[in-house]
């Protein structure tokens, strides 16, 4: 067995409180795992395949020195490193310019994701903090960038707060305006990576929202993929994928300790003996099967079997 795809997350505190869809900003500043730990883990034989790494936190850019060696060492563990894609909550301008200016030239592909959850008041408030001015400061520097293998994209969270598509299309037209990619999810329960899986804070978004947000989908996304799955899962509670997750793709948390996905409670290693368990034929026992975000679904499509690939048609088919 060997993994195509990872979700690192290099820490696991922050400095935004979006309490009402993820508790990780409760977490204390500690750094659990070393990055020539996290190197050690990476250059262990079911790592050599590993194509994409989608870097995560908490907040990675809150402790510069440690984002920087865990990249410079994922770099030099991985031969078939092409694609690395780092999320942010936007909060760090400078510290972005000076990530592009290191990184580009040494990874084939680099995308920066930046969290946006809508028009300035609603952000500000889904995200506990005054972020907004900063966020678009950074929107700007990966704009700027002027290198031709570094690509942004805006990420957007749908939770009572900005459940609306006049939030979604605004965060739209901040991406096209700076040619980044959109992608938004419903806000979803993870004790494993979000840890609000007991904060009651699951009130959910109305149907006719959900309707909305259906319509929205079909008219400026329906070339999308991952919306393609989500207008499936929103409308049957099935994405139709066959979940290769602990296989093709697997979630290492900050503290070294390997999941199949973000959803699982199930531990299949760790960061000293890498992936211990290799075969899971009981997917589903201790993870809340089926789900639908992008660190999920992406790499079930481009890695998982053939079937997926033609799920994503047929997907794509329908949404047209
Ligand atoms: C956990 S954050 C970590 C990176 C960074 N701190 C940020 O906020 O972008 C990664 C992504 O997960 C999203 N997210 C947070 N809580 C979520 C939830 N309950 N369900 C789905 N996505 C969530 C965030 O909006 C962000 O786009
Ligand atoms: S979504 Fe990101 S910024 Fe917000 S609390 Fe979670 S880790 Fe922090
Ligand atoms: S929750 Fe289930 S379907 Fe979703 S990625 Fe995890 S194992 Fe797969």
């Amino acid at each position: 067995m060997t993994l195509k795809q990872i979700t690192l997350a290099v820490n696991d505190y922050c400095n935004n409180k979006c309490d009402v869809m993820c508790q990780i900003y409760k977490n204390a500043p500690i750094v659990k795992t070393g990055a020539s730990e996290f190197t050690g883990m990476l250059r262990r034989q079911e790592f050599r395949d590993l194509q994409e790494v989608a870097i995560t936190g908490g907040e990675p850019f809150m402790n510069v020195e440690h984002l920087n060696g865990v990249i410079e060492g994922m770099i030099e563990a991985l031969p078939n490193l092409s694609w690395v894609f780092i999320n942010t909550n936007g909060t760090y301008p400078e510290r972005v310019g000076k990530f592009i200016e290191k990184f580009a030239g040494k990874v084939p592909k680099l995308t920066i994701s930046i969290s946006l959850e809508g028009t300035p008041e609603v952000h500000n408030k889904q995200r506990g903090v005054r972020s907004f001015e900063l966020v678009m400061s950074t929107i700007d520097v990966v704009s700027k960038s002027g290198r031709k293998n570094v690509t942004g994209s805006l990420s957007t969270t749908i939770t009572l707060y900005n459940a609306d598509v006049s939030e979604l299309d605004y965060v739209r037209c901040v991406a096209e305006k700076n040619g980044f990619a959109h992608t938004f999810r419903m806000a979803s329960k993870s004790g494993t990576y979000y840890h609000n899986e007991n904060t009651g804070k699951d009130e959910q978004i109305p149907p006719k929202k959900v309707e909305e947000i259906l319509a929205f989908i079909a008219q400026h996304y329906s070339e999308d993929p991952f919306q393609a799955m989500q207008t499936r899962y929103l409308r049957t509670g099935q994405t139709g994928l066959k979940c290769t997750a602990g296989s093709d793709f697997a979630f290492v948390q900050a503290d070294g300790k390997i999941y199949p996905c973000i959803f699982s409670t199930r531990v299949i290693g760790g960061k000293a003996e890498g992936v211990t368990t290799s075969v899971i034929t009981d997917l589903g026992k201790q993870e809340p099967c089926p789900c639908c975000t992008e660190c999920a679904v992406y790499p079930m499509m481009n890695y998982g079997p053939s079937e997926n690939r033609q799920q994503r048609q047929e997907a794509l088919i329908q949404l047209r």
